[in-house]
């Protein structure tokens, strides 16, 4: 075409010898410029690998499904809401399983009785909690340690010394510290919850060594802690009745308060500061305009010079 135009234009420009464009032949390997018969065979190869990979993929998945485990579905819990607070009488509730239940085998290092105080429990009542238990303190006066009824200001008593003894007397599994579990596991409350109630037989096929137990959402599905709460594994002082997944319930609302404290204080923030934003913001707009009507408002012409 090029040089069709410039024999048209046969002009003084052709004689000028301007060095012509070569077109190399690799500037034409365009899809467009194939022969048809390449067109196929390119979209052939095309979609066999698109689909190859996408066959890779599913069979990648299908092999990771022997170890799938159960999600746990996501439960209509009473501090869900952007301005709920948390159930403190199941806080109140979900300590007295804890400490009836799950202390036997998890510690809560991170939390003291006087976290406790304001929150479930007035201050006599955790003051007489805290007595129960007896502390190692000291060194006194003649250098040796004594023991005395707790405080306030005590943590909570572990079950076991340190980790090796909490393994030695579980088969090897270490029952995880409880302060932060909740946040701690994808699924927080709901898994933990899942987890407690979701024990069942193994299905047909399925051999579960001596010493574990069937979770379907535990990740890889044998647990070492044998199913830790059923109907009425205890009595509730207030009287509501103690079923299986009332306990799980109120010891989940109890580890979600520990995992995080600031819960019902972080919403009323989030209330205030929305409330002050509803009033902040419009006046901040009205200024915004207020001192931008200047700028906005005026008009630029161009007047061409006469
Ligand atoms: C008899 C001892 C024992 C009791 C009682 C017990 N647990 Fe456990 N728990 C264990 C052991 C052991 C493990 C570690 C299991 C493993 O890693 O296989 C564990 C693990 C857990 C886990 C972690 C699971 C995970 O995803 O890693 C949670 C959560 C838990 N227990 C909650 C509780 C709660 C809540 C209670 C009280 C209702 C309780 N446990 C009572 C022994 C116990």
């Amino acid at each position: 075409m090029a040089a069709l135009r410039v024999a048209a234009a046969g002009s003084g420009r052709a004689l000028l010898n301007t060095p012509r464009s070569v077109q190399s032949p690799r500037a034409n390997m365009s899809f467009a410029s194939l022969s048809r018969g390449k067109k196929v065979a390119l979209s052939t190869l095309g979609v066999l690998a698109a689909g190859g990979a996408g066959l890779a993929l599913a069979l990648h998945q299908s092999v990771k499904a022997s170890d799938l485990e159960l999600h746990p579905p996501s439960y209509p819990w009473s501090h869900n809401g952007l301005l709920s607070s948390l159930d403190h009488t199941s806080i109140r509730r979900g300590y007295q399983v804890y400490k009836q239940v799950c202390s036997a085998c998890h510690s809560m290092e991170y939390l003291a009785f006087r976290n406790l105080v304001g929150v479930s429990h007035t201050e006599a009542e955790v003051k007489a909690l805290a007595e129960e238990i007896e502390v190692v303190d000291g060194p006194d006066e003649k250098g040796e340690m004594f023991t005395r009824p707790g405080k306030l200001s005590d943590y909570f008593p572990k079950p076991y010394p340190n980790p090796e003894a909490a393994r030695a007397a579980n088969n090897g599994a270490l029952p995880p510290d409880l302060s932060y579990i909740v946040n701690a596991r994808h699924g927080g409350e709901d898994y933990v919850f899942s987890l407690l109630t979701g024990y069942c037989e193994p299905p047909v096929g399925v051999t579960i060594r001596e010493g574990l137990y069937y979770n379907p959402y535990f990740p890889g599905q044998a647990i070492g802690m044998a199913p830790p709460i059923y109907n009425e594994i205890l009595e509730y002082e207030d009287g509501t009745p103690a079923t299986m997944s009332q306990v799980a319930k109120d010891v989940c609302t109890f580890l979600r308060w520990a995992a995080e404290p600031e819960h019902d204080q972080r919403k009323r923030m989030g209330l205030k500061l929305l409330l002050g934003s509803a009033i902040l913001l419009p006046l901040v707009y009205y200024m915004k305009r207020h001192r931008w009507t200047v700028l906005k408002s005026r008009k630029i012409a161009y007047r061409p010079p006469k």
